[in-house]
């Protein structure tokens, strides 16, 4: 993939190919969140900081039983299923992979919210399933990070705003400007995106994309020390987990998406150490 480009049939594709590895991890973490985990306090084993990760945003985005949420890159349901349990928000996620889809509405019936929750295919960039002035909350946990036109995708999510309407995303963000990086967290940056099909936003500049898409009062909050444990915890697994699969990948047990997935997460925790990738939350109101 090149860099000014982004096909979503790929990125599915790499989400479709993860998929079974995922799904080794869903059955025995309980949940099937394919986020970050937020570490604090209260919240210091993995399963819990997964759903605290839930919890900090939906609390940022001040989500309540009268909200309709839109979720854009929805995953398996996990934050759909949440916000409709934890607030009876009404959700409708979509995803650009059926097969995610497809568990995703596994998820909300096994959590008797198929009531509250709709899964559409849809391309976050475009939103041609939603209607006009038809949401209260467009909600993205990591998944702005997979568009290579932010405007373009935050301009949709606008149309679908009601006029009090608003937005509230985590996700990876650099710090610097890409020219600003060495050439090694260049080439770094240029694993992580390659491997998970992401085009990572400069923080700076996605908080003046909304700005200029129709959104004001825009606030942030580095989350970055927060998440440190899990990106820790991910590079030490890839320590092992890589050069193990290069072998199993011989027999072809391992893939060389799952391959390019351990090496990815390595040089997220290198980047984030190196204080070039954060984690924050960004919320705005339709202006
Ligand atoms: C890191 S996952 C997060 C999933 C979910 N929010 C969660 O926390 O479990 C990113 C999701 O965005 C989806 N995605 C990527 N690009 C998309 C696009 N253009 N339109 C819709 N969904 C997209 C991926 O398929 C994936 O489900």
């Amino acid at each position: 993939m090149s860099n000014s480009d982004l096909d979503t049939d790929e990125v599915a594709a790499i989400y479709d190919e993860l998929l079974k590895t995922y799904q080794t991890e869903w059955s025995y973490r309980g949940h099937r969140s394919l986020h970050l985990e937020y570490y604090d306090e209260d919240h210091d084993e993995p399963g819990s900081a997964a759903m605290n990760t839930m919890r900090v945003l939906s609390e940022a985005a001040r989500i309540d039983s009268s909200d309709r949420v839109l979720n854009i890159g929805c995953g398996a349901g996990e934050d759909s299923v949440w916000n409709a349990r934890a607030h009876g928000a009404t959700v409708v996620g979509v995803n650009i992979s059926e097969s995610q889809l497809e568990l995703a509405r596994e998820n909300a019936a096994e959590h008797g919210v198929s009531d509250l929750t709709t899964f559409n295919y849809d391309d976050f960039q475009d939103l041609d399933t939603i209607d006009d002035d038809s949401m209260d909350v467009v909600w993205g946990l990591e998944a702005l990070s997979h568009s290579p036109d932010p405007a373009r995708a935050l301009t949709a999510a606008r149309r679908t705003l009601v006029d009090d309407g608003r937005v509230a995303f985590t996700d990876l963000f650099l710090s610097v400007d890409r020219e600003d990086l060495t050439a090694d967290q260049r080439e770094r940056l240029d694993n992580i995106e390659d491997g998970l099909g992401l085009r990572i936003s400069v923080l700076e500049q996605f908080e003046q994309t909304l700005d200029e898409t129709g959104f004001e009062n825009v606030l942030r909050r580095d989350l970055t020390d927060g998440i440190k444990r899990c990106t820790e915890r991910r590079r030490s697994f890839a320590r092992i987990a890589h050069p193990a699969g290069r072998l199993l990948s011989v027999f072809g047990v391992v893939s060389d998406t799952q391959l390019d997935r351990f090496s990815a997460s390595a040089d997220i925790d290198r980047l984030v150490e190196a204080g070039v990738l954060g984690y924050a939350l960004v919320t705005a109101d339709a202006a």
